[in-house]
């Protein structure tokens, strides 16, 4: 392997998955060499990290190969090679189409597969021909991945803790790009959490398709559940705060909910997707949870904590789905009151089982339903916001805002939040009073640093 200053530019879509493994695979192709450049144009190695959840996403990918062949030309032209790798859950899905889709690629990485890159590209230099593997290797992914990182680029990080999903909900493709339910051992997870903070980073996301049906193997050889090893995270010195995502509402057990109380560094905000407030819905999805269950947890939640902020993923239009059905979802969102969610027209995806439903709800009806819905999620998000006018809370900032002079942070709640402050409090706490209100963010004024550790958070 050569070790001269080679480049690398990586584009992620999709989920926060990816954004972890994007930053893995960087580490992955240091010790070759490869250094991170911003423009696509300057790389000798292009990395496209693909979601393949909905159809426009998974279209996307095709829409910029397109326009990296000209880039590709250009810099041949120019004498220059560069290497198209197309990795993440289009690659797992599509596998070998992608190469007779798009003569440019030359490699097809799954999410499983790229700690292996530099075995892959050594392999794509000698037989020079696209290299695929989708493999789902049998030895783990994670131990073979670089000790993590040393150095702090933000004061937060994400950190994958589960990966895969066993619950098959029909509309979804993630147990079939992401492969079965995998939790990493406890120790693995406390080391790179170690790590990250001792880099300066004051906040950790871990994250996982299902997140919250960690089980990991702990020290004890005992299955840890989430709330245990948050328990665990939120000792390691210089880590303010905790938080996890996507949640399923079947794995949202007592200890968890008691977590969101007992545990100061977990931030007050959940992640907890509901697809559909009509029972007859969420039985074909296979979601396993019914409208009164969600209700109920919900309740159980806000009792453990009052404050928690909700989001949640919607889909409408899923296959059969009747104007009643859909009411039953609006009627499910005003009655629950969220402070932000996503929302989504169901997208069909081949190799589900809801794709091949006869009932699919024709795409101006969806429009529809999604328009009514997200008015609705807009109005709930702005009335949360404005209850934060002149309120004082600890921001951690995380960087420069749009604006000169102007810094970002994010409240417990995740609200981005914008005040104007010296770049050298990027990384701290601030006590922020919220001057401004609206619908995606803040406005505040920095009065002064918090306090530092878990105490800051009980100054709200
Ligand atoms: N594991 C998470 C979701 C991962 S996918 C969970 O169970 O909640 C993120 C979101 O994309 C899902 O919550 C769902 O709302 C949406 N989604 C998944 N498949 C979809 C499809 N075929 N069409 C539209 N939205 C979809
Ligand atoms: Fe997809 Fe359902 Fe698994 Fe979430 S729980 S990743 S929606 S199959
Ligand atoms: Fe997309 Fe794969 Fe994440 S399909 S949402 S990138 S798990």
């Amino acid at each position: 392997m050569t070790r001269e200053r080679k480049t690398l530019h990586i584009k992620t879509f999709g989920c926060q998955m990816n954004v972890y493994d994007s930053e893995r695979m960087a580490e992955v192709l240091a010790p070759l060499g490869y250094e991170l450049v911003k423009e696509p144009r300057e790389a000798d190695l292009l990395i496209l990290n693909t979601c393949h959840i909905r159809e426009k996403a998974a279209e996307k990918v095709y829409s910029e190969l397109g326009r990296l062949r000209q880039l590709k030309d250009g810099r041949a032209r120019d004498g220059e090679d560069t290497l198209i790798a197309v990795a993440g859950c289009v690659a797992q899905a599509e596998g070998t189409e992608i190469v007779s889709r798009s003569c440019i690629v030359d490699l097809v990485i799954g999410p499983q597969s790229y700690q292996r890159l530099p075995q892959l590209l050594e392999q794509h230099a000698k037989a020079r021909k696209p290299i695929v593997e989708t493999e789902f290797p049998a030895e783990g992914k994670f131990e073979q991945l670089p000790q993590g990182r040393t150095r702090a680029k933000a004061p937060t990080a994400f950190l994958t803790i589960q990966e895969g999903c066993d619950k098959f909900c029909t509309f979804c493709v993630v147990p079939y790009t992401r492969g079965v339910e995998y939790s990493r051992p406890v120790i693995q997870v406390e080391a790179e959490a170690r790590r990250l903070a001792e880099a300066g980073v004051k906040e950790i996301t871990l994250l996982g398709q299902n997140v919250n049906a960690y089980h990991g193997e702990g020290p004890d050889g005992d299955a840890w559940p989430l709330a245990k090893l948050l328990g665990l995270l939120a000792q390691i010195e210089g880590l303010e705060r905790l938080r996890y995502t996507t949640s399923h509402p079947r794995d949202m057990d007592d200890g968890l909910i008691a977590a969101h109380r007992d545990i100061e560094a977990l931030m007050p905000y959940l992640h907890l997707p509901f697809q559909s407030g009509s029972d007859r819905i969420l039985k074909a999805m296979n979601r396993k949870h019914t409208r009164r269950d969600y209700i109920e947890l919900v309740a159980k939640i806000r009792a453990a904590r009052p404050d928690i902020a909700l989001s949640s993923d919607v889909i409408v239009g899923y296959p059969g789905e009747s104007d009643a059905d859909f009411e039953d979802t609006l009627a499910l969102v005003d009655e629950v009151g969220f402070a932000q969610a996503y929302s989504f027209k169901y997208s069909c995806r081949p190799g589900t089982p809801a794709a091949a439903a006869e009932d699919q709800v024709a795409e101006e009806l969806k429009s529809e339903r999604l328009q009514r819905l997200q008015a609705l999620i807009e109005r709930q998000k702005s009335s949360f916001n404005a209850g934060f006018l002149n309120v004082t809370m600890p921001i951690l900032l995380e960087g420069k805002g749009r604006k000169t002079g102007q810094l970002v942070g994010r409240s417990p709640y995740l609200q981005p939040v914008h005040a104007m402050g010296q770049e050298d409090l990027i990384g701290t706490i601030a006590r922020v009073e919220i001057s401004g209100v609206g619908t995606n963010s803040l406005d505040g004024d920095i009065l002064r640093l918090a306090q530092s550790g878990p105490e800051r958070d009980r100054l709200l």
